[in-house]
């Protein structure tokens, strides 16, 4: 084994840095012997230098993170700051200065992952990131590399565990959105701010890195369709279980029947209750892949938390230093199928879709009219009526999401049609 110590530089020290320092320190031995010289800590950049940080040398601690990654010396620049600046510029500086990166940055990744891996390639350095996208779980080098022989047509996940604890609150108490959102603050669950969460940003840029990744093609933040779980209501669960179904936020990555586009996507979806997904509760994340030769692949675990995520970002430390140690790096960016992303209009999914209309002869022939004349073909249809009013639900076949959207536009111009109560895609099956 090599005596000279490997040297790196942790850039933050919060959640994440804080629990990296720590295995860093208890499992040096064991980190040393697996990699084939020692690790050696020797910055940890932060914001306020005099906060107490537990089993941290303070003589170590710096608030110039610039001059850190400038220092020339460093094998491995640790990126747990988060955000886009300055961990972007801290980054490529690490590389100008003969740094490798491990990073658990997925907003960075989703927004400038090209330039980064262009950054790495052009000094002959890596980038690695598994924790940037659902925390403990294998995800990043599973693809990457262990499915790097077969053809991934589908990739369908819970990658943001604070939104899963609340739809599975709702799921088993029958809370509404604000009673389980309040649950999950107070159980620490949930930030101050949940937009990233329940906007579903976060996993947004997570489907960004999983999709580009999966099928070779760069997918940035932009192309990626979002919607949130705000307005998923304890009426929608009912209706779910009505059809043998739960309702989740997917992130859903996908090829095109023909092979030559793909989507990325990020909605509450009903899963049937039979789906591996369905089953995922509390905060915890799971992601399913469908490959041509593998077939179905399910990965699951803690998707967040200080050590479950360090725990990611030691892994990805231990093989950068292994390939220091060996004069290599590991696989670079792989866009070279570099396939069409198309717009959501070109999804193909079903869809339920809730109604309140007027209670009245020929109100289900009209809506049924406007269905067909948008190509959507209809499955089921349910009817309840009360006092004059009356709710429908209908559940149609695969069909464009754009024709559903014209669908419903038609819908809404409908005097007997009072408003459309929900419309949620149905996925898994
Ligand atoms: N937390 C999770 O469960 C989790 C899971 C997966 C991925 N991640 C990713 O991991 C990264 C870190 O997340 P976290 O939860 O550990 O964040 P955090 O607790 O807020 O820690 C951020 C750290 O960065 C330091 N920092 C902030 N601005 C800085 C600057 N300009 N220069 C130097 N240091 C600076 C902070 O210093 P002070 O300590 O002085 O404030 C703090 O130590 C993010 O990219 C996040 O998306 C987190």
């Amino acid at each position: 084994m090599r005596t000279r110590p490997l040297k790196v530089a942790l850039l933050g020290c919060g959640v994440v840095g804080s629990e990296v320092a720590r295995i860093m320190t208890t499992h040096a031995d064991d980190l040393a012997a697996r990699i084939g010289a020692p690790v050696e800590l020797v910055g940890v950049a932060v914001r306020r230098p005099s906060k107490v940080r537990e089993g941290i040398d303070p003589g170590l601690v710096t608030t110039d993170a610039t001059a850190l990654v400038k220092r020339g010396d460093i094998d491995v620049v640790v990126e747990v700051i988060g955000g886009i600046e300055p961990a972007r510029t801290l980054i490529t500086t690490a590389f100008e200065h003969g740094a490798s990166v491990v990073s658990a940055n997925k907003a960075l990744l989703a927004q400038d992952g090209a330039a980064l891996h262009a950054a790495a390639g052009e000094h002959g350095r890596d980038l690695y990131y598994e924790a940037a996208v659902a925390g403990a779980i294998p995800l990043i080098r599973p693809l990457r590399e262990s499915l790097a022989g077969d053809k991934v047509n589908r990739v369908l996940g819970i990658v943001n565990g604070t939104t899963n604890f609340i739809l599975d609150k709702m799921d088993s108490t029958g809370a509404g959105y604000q009673e389980a959102l309040d649950e999950a603050t107070a159980l620490g669950y949930a930030e101050a701010d949940p937009t990233a969460d329940v906007e579903g940003f976060d996993a947004a840029a997570k489907a960004a890195i999983l999709a580009g990744i999966s099928f070779h093609t760069r997918v940035r933040l932009d192309d990626v369709y979002r919607e949130g779980m705000t307005e998923v209501t304890a009426a929608d669960f009912r209706s779910a279980k009505e059809m043998g179904c739960t309702i989740k936020l997917l992130a859903i990555c996908e090829r095109s029947a023909d092979g030559t586009s793909v989507t990325a996507r990020v909605h509450p979806a009903m899963i049937p209750l039979t789906h591996p997904l369905a089953s995922v509760r509390g905060a915890y994340n799971a992601v399913f892949v469908e490959s041509d030769a593998a077939g179905q692949l399910m990965f699951y675990g803690p998707g967040a938390g200080g050590s479950p995520t360090a725990s990611a970002v030691l892994g990805d430390l231990v093989a950068v230093c292994r390939n220091r140690l060996n004069g290599t790096t590991g696989p670079g960016e792989s866009a070279y199928a570099d396939l069409t992303v198309s717009p959501m209009g070109q999804v193909v999914t079903r869809y339920h879709i809730s109604l309140d209309v007027a209670d009245k002869p020929g109100v289900l022939a009209q809506v049924a009219t406007v269905f067909a004349e948008h190509g959507v073909s209809i499955d089921t249809v349910r009817q309840q009526g009360k006092d004059g009013e009356a709710s429908l639900v209908v559940v149609t076949h695969r069909a464009y999401d754009a024709s559903l959207s014209g669908t419903v536009e038609a819908l809404r111009k409908l005097d007997t049609v009072r408003g459309v109560a929900s419309i949620m895609r149905v996925e898994g099956e």
